[in-house]
């Protein structure tokens, strides 16, 4: 015995994300792992998010001097840990009872934003207490606005500093994994901000199809920004010609998504689209992107492309499943201490410094 090993029983903490997916899957109700895990049709869009970050490659650079790395920055306004924001997710408390106040402390903690969801299983004010850090709204516009109008009050009332409308949802993808499995949410499980007598929200799909407002057009930028008063960014965009309309309309900001292949499958991946968007929005606004970062590396590999910052899903609910707060503290650590790895051995001191430079070419891996 050399007493190097762990005793039995004692496991050590993930070391990738992947650990921590794998962890989470063990844990979790075969139905609600599908809910998170799963993407619209036959996941075609889901896989390709993924492997456009697998074909990056970084150029290692030696002897530059650069020291330690600064991954903070600065998007509207406002100083970040890290180009890092939490993705909006509903019901963490499906993975936690803590839910997304456990999210918030974990973020926070980081220095990292959290965008929380429309159907957030606590309140925005407990989710507001949890943490210092930036705290955006995202934002499903409902066939009745004025229950959108009074979610959006409610969250500016507890501090909320942006708006995130999604727009790639006028329906909800086809998830099959959802439709075999009947997926219902369990019944202490409830969007927390939302009149409890006005919706039944229990299977999600069914209440996309019926609550959500499939008529949106851009004056609904002006409409979110009159009722708030609070920057307006728009999640969904996947085209250079809509990144220019959002600009047009008056946005402060863009997420490319395809909403992690949960709507149009058959979309390109985020970060195949990434490029001509950053041309077209030539810096006039904030340009997030998410879908398939799973390492430190892909989100220096988005700054490459020209995000400015990303946002990260799926791995924080893992990270919740697998140890609550402490759990999704560990996987936005991981990506942090990663991305740190990245930035020193590209020699890149700041996020500034990221551009396409660092990029060393795109695998073929066909
Ligand atoms: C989501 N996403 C999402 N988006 C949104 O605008 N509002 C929401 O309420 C939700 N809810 C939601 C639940 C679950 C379980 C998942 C997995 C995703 C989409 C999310 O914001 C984001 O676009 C993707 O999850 C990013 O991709 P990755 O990082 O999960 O690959």
């Amino acid at each position: 015995m050399t007493g190097r090993t762990a005793p039995s029983g004692v496991s050590r903490p993930p070391l990738s994300l992947d650990e921590y997916a794998e962890r989470a899957r063990a844990r979790l109700d075969p139905a609600v792992w599908d809910f998170i895990e799963g993407g619209a049709g036959e996941e075609r869009t889901l896989a390709a998010n993924r492997a456009a970050f697998d074909r990056i490659r970084l150029s290692p650079r030696v002897l530059t001097g650069a020291g330690e790395c600064d991954p903070s920055t600065t998007v509207l306004g406002r100083r970040w840990g890290a180009p890092v924001a939490v993705a909006p997710m509903a019901y963490h408390t499906l993975m936690h009872p803590d839910g997304e106040t456990a999210t918030a402390r974990a973020a926070g903690a980081a220095g990292l934003p959290l965008v929380v969801s429309t159907f957030a299983g606590r309140t925005y004010r407990e989710i507001a207490a949890a943490t210092t850090s930036p705290l955006w709204l995202q934002v499903y516009c409902f066939r009745d606005r004025a229950t959108t109008r009074r979610l959006i009050e409610h969250a500016a009332a507890a501090g909320i500093e942006a708006l995130v409308l999604t727009a790639d949802t006028p329906r909800l993808g086809r998830r099959l994994r959802d439709l075999r499995n009947d997926f219902r949410l369990p019944p202490h499980i409830a969007p927390a901000n939302l009149p409890a007598d006005e919706a039944d929200y229990s299977s999600p799909s069914e209440h996309g199809r019926t609550g959500l407002d499939p008529s949106l057009d851009w004056s609904v930028i002006a409409w979110l920004r009159s009722v708030s008063g609070l920057p307006v960014l728009v999640k969904g965009v996947m085209t250079a010609e809509d990144a220019r309309r959002a600009i047009a309309a008056g946005v402060d900001g863009i997420v490319v998504s395809n909403h992690g292949g949960r709507q149009l499958d058959g979309a390109p991946a985020t970060l195949d689209v990434l490029a001509p968007i950053a041309a077209a929005v030539d810096g006039r606004c904030a340009l997030l992107l998410d879908g398939g970062v799973r390492r430190g590396r892909d989100v220096l590999g988005a700054l490459a492309l020209g995000a400015d910052a990303v946002l990260l899903g799926r791995p924080v609910l893992h990270g919740l499943a697998v140890a609550g707060g402490n759990g999704a503290a560990g996987v936005l650590g991981l990506v942090l201490d990663e991305l740190s790895e990245a930035m020193t051995l590209t020699g890149t001191a700041t996020v500034a410094d990221a551009d396409a430079s660092l990029l060393a070419g795109v695998a073929d891996t066909t």
